[in-house]
């Protein structure tokens, strides 16, 4: 993966900066399909999906997004060849080694979300890592979902309150919208404000289900690997054109 310098750049003079997203969640699709049009093996674009994803980090640091999740891997996904499982375990492993010492520069706080127990241990000692050596840092949230599931997630924490009402430490009446949001892998981090999904496909796939309720939803033909500075900024053009109610008028 090439190393680019970190520069700078101004907010597009269209974009207003109130009206930014706080946070931004992506589904990164279409990384076979680009492979394949290209006659490569499908791993060359989740190679490539890597420099792209790096690229949108940078950018949202730079305009002053605070936070940034990315679905890397769903539950479901354990369920392609072998090989492929593989390969992206071991991409994930090598990017966070590579990618700590940069990371650390930047202030990114790295975290993951996702059932990480069923990764495989190396991968897992890397996740552990990175995210204890960002912890404390102060910039751009970045969480990444790695062996995610919505609808697990929710029965987690379900759970978990579960059991606590059965050990008498609560009572089911306190269970409220900000405890159970207490319970999921994403407490902590506010809510995505716009989902962006690449190559077209009009579904949420099982990624954060709870926290997407009051989410804009940005969907583009274009294949992840060829998502860019110029298809976010455009993104974030048609989020400002939304008017968000929240369901009052
Ligand atoms: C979906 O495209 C993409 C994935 C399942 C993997 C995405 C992972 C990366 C881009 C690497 C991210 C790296 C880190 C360290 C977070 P697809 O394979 O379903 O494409 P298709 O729909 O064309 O088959």
């Amino acid at each position: 993966m090439t190393v680019q310098p970190t520069v700078l750049q101004e907010l597009p003079a269209d974009l207003v900066r109130e009206r930014l997203p706080r946070h931004v969640a992506v589904i990164m699709d279409g990384n076979g399909r680009w492979a394949k049009r290209r006659g490569m093996p499908r791993i060359m674009g989740h190679r490539r999906g890597v420099d792209v994803l790096k690229e949108l980090l940078r950018c949202c640091r730079d305009w002053g997004i605070q936070a940034l999740t990315a679905y890397a891997f769903s539950t479901e996904n354990w369920g392609r060849p072998s090989e492929e499982v593989e390969f992206l375990m071991t991409l994930f492993e090598r990017v966070l080694r590579q990618e700590l010492r940069e990371m650390m520069q930047e202030n990114v706080q790295i975290r993951f979300v996702g059932n990480l127990h069923a990764l495989p241990t190396s991968l897992r000692d890397e996740i552990e890592r990175s995210v204890t050596a960002t912890k404390n840092n102060q910039g751009i949230q970045f969480t990444i979902a790695t062996n995610y599931g919505g609808r697990q997630e929710i029965l987690k924490a379900c759970r978990a309150i579960a059991t606590k009402v059965e050990q008498g430490l609560i009572q089911p009446e306190q269970i409220d919208e900000a405890m159970f949001e207490r319970h999921l892998y994403t407490s902590g981090v506010c809510d995505p404000d716009l989902l962006i999904r690449t190559s077209g496909e009009m579904r949420l796939s099982n990624f954060l289900l709870w926290q997407m309720a009051y989410a804009e939803i940005y969907v583009t033909d274009t294949f992840w690997p060829d998502f860019n500075r110029q298809e976010f900024h455009q993104a974030l053009c048609d989020y400002q054109q939304r008017e968000r109610r929240f369901g009052k008028l």
